[in-house]
């Protein structure tokens, strides 16, 4: 459902990802880990088509969405819900217009169906009744959450997490990776997950892909990882990647 071949992305005269190719099958959860910088957070842009790459495809449920123009592109990513690794909140609009967003502008419902919603996702990721409240005054690990629930408000069937877990304490990261287990299962969402949290790879990922000079390296499983066969997934397991 989410297939990206031959992918070349430079900025500027720096190359980021090259030739990189990445097959996702439909309600699959992958978690792709590397160091700082490598590109992780481009790859979740080329997959929502917030970038596009120098050269390659990227195709989600059959459509090639690079050289897609706006409206169409628009269509494709309200399949798509991505968590942006900085909460990326609308600091003008209340948590509840935040959360919102997506469904007033895209989908013709009432205001009561969007603040049912709302309020149905607010739920689930433990905020509710915060609605009135400012992105502003909320902390990093809340504004995380009200990121989530926005990047779910439309039900997605594809849903890319950036750095869903870190910053949150530890009984809170727990429960955000059962809710990420909890729509993989219950709705079937395919879901990718940029994280270099351990527990996160290996209480909810089912391949593991590390990111290493512009490319894939192929996956490992939480189970195969720690004797993989390839260093830098040993590396990482055991605490940590060299950088
Ligand atoms: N819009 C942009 N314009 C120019 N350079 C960019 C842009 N976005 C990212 N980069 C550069 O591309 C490289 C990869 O950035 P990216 O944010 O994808 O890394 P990352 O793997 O997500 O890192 P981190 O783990 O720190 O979040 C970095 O060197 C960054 O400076
Ligand atoms: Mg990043």
């Amino acid at each position: 459902m989410i297939k990206l071949s031959n992918i070349n992305k430079s900025f500027d005269e720096t190359v980021i990802l090259k030739n990189l190719d990445l097959s996702i099958g439909k309600g699959e959860i992958i978690a792709i880990i590397g160091p700082s910088g490598c590109g992780k957070s481009t790859l979740l842009r080329l997959i929502m088509g917030l970038h596009r790459p120098d050269s390659g495809s990227v195709v989600i449920d059959g459509d090639d969405i690079v050289s897609m123009r706006q409206k169409e592109l628009n269509k494709v990513r309200l399949k798509m819900g991505l968590l942006f690794q900085s909460g990326a909140l609308f600091d003008s609009l209340n948590v509840e217009e935040n959360v919102g967003f997506t469904l007033k502008e895209n989908l013709k419902l009432s205001n009561e169906e969007i603040k049912f919603i709302v309020n149905q996702k607010l739920d689930l990721v433990e905020m509710s009744g915060r609605g009135n409240d400012n992105p502003s005054d909320l902390s990093g690990g809340q504004q995380k959450r009200i990121g989530l629930a926005r990047a779910i408000a439309a039900d997605p069937q594809i849903i890319l997490y950036d750095e869903p877990t870190t910053g949150l304490d530890p009984i809170l990261s727990t429960n955000i990776e059962n809710l990420i287990v909890k729509l993989n299962k219950d709705f079937g969402m395919t879901s990718v997950i940029v994280t270099h949290q351990i527990s996160t790879i290996l209480r909810v990922a089912e391949k593991i892909y590390l990111l290493k000079d512009n490319k894939l390296l192929p996956p490992e499983t939480p189970d195969s990882i720690y004797d993989s066969s390839y260093e830098e997934y040993r590396q990482f397991i055991r605490g940590g990647l060299k950088t």
